[in-house]
């Protein structure tokens, strides 16, 4: 759903739907579609009331009917995304909304404002939602959970982001300020950049490059993460020609068994791009061992 109809939507919804969205992703952790009683029971509405809900917030797509044995009902992306929003705004993170400003396969993010004034931007994780051979491929859990991954995984990976962003932060790492986190969003400092990979010019490559293994470097060593989807997409470029290192939900603990091979695959992607596109070469075999042999 499209950010301006998901917010308009939001808007409408009164703290009795929230009360049933809200039942319903408790209910998701036990029912792949959760019956009415159950509904009800967490609610702690009379029934009368949550069929009156249901049937709204079913009009407003931020949930699904199923029709089988029973009826029952699940969430929708939307409705986790009003959910997680609401309990932002809320609590004073988030005011109003802007345009959407990165659509990835893999998240959606868009801009706002903060109620001091500040421009953020919100990202929201969306994971697991199509390919059922992914889905089976990574999870950890049962079958019987498979129904939830996409809003256990988006959460997952938003909380690991935060994560990732906070422990960057104190070591002065230049990447988005963390702000809050809720469920599968992630509220963040915006950043006025462009992407690497979008960039017309690039004064100054060499300092640039040598910036960016750096900020690995230091990533590495002092906040102990690996970055794990490091090339030209994740990095922004200010006005100013300052790099900012973005998108960490895939971050790996430098004391993984594997760190070696997503820290040669992050600093390759890299140079790759920078000998490719700018005609930079550095050696990578070299730039390992200053980083192995510390
Ligand atoms: N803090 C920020 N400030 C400004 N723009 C941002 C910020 N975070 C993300 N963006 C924009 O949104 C785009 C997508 O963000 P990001 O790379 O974090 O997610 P993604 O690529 O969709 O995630 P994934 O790789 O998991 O699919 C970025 O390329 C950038 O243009
Ligand atoms: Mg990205």
């Amino acid at each position: 759903m499209n950010i301006k109809i998901l917010i308009a939507r939001l808007r409408k919804l009164i703290i009795n739907d929230y009360r049933v969205l809200g039942a319903l992703e408790r209910g998701m952790a036990v029912h792949e579609y959760v019956p009415i009683e159950t509904i009800t029971n967490y609610s702690g509405l009379n029934i009368n009331e949550v069929n009156f809900r249901l049937s709204y917030i079913h009009k407003l797509e931020l949930i699904k009917r199923w029709t089988g044995p029973y009826v029952g009902y699940y969430l929708t992306f939307a409705g986790y995304d009003c959910l997680a929003l609401h309990a932002l705004i809320e609590s004073d993170k988030l005011d109003l909304f802007g345009q959407a400003i990165g659509v990835g396969k893999e998240s959606d993010v868009f801009d706002a404002i903060n109620p001091e004034g500040d421009n953020v931007a919100v990202k929201i994780h969306r994971l697991g939602r199509t390919s059922f051979r992914q889905t089976k491929r990574k999870r950890p859990y049962s079958k019987d959970k498979r129904h939830i991954s996409w809003l256990y995984e988006s959460r997952l990976a938003a909380k690991k982001e935060f994560e990732a962003l906070n422990i960057l932060h104190d070591v002065k790492l230049s990447v988005p300020n963390p702000i809050a986190h809720n469920r599968h969003i992630i509220v963040m400092e915006r950043i006025e950049g462009t992407p690497l990979f979008l960039l017309k010019e690039l004064p100054e490559k060499e300092k640039i490059l040598n910036e960016i293994l750096d900020d690995i470097f230091i990533a590495y060593s002092k906040a102990k993460l690996i970055h794990g989807d490091l090339s030209e997409y994740n990095i922004l470029i200010t006005p100013e020609l300052e790099i900012m290192i973005i998108d960490w939900p895939q971050w790996i603990p430098s004391d993984h068994p594997n760190f070696k091979f997503y820290l040669k695959r992050d600093i390759s992607n890299i140079l790759k791009f920078f000998q490719r596109k700018y005609d930079v070469y550095r050696d990578e075999n070299e730039i390992f061992n200053e980083f192995f042999n510390i």
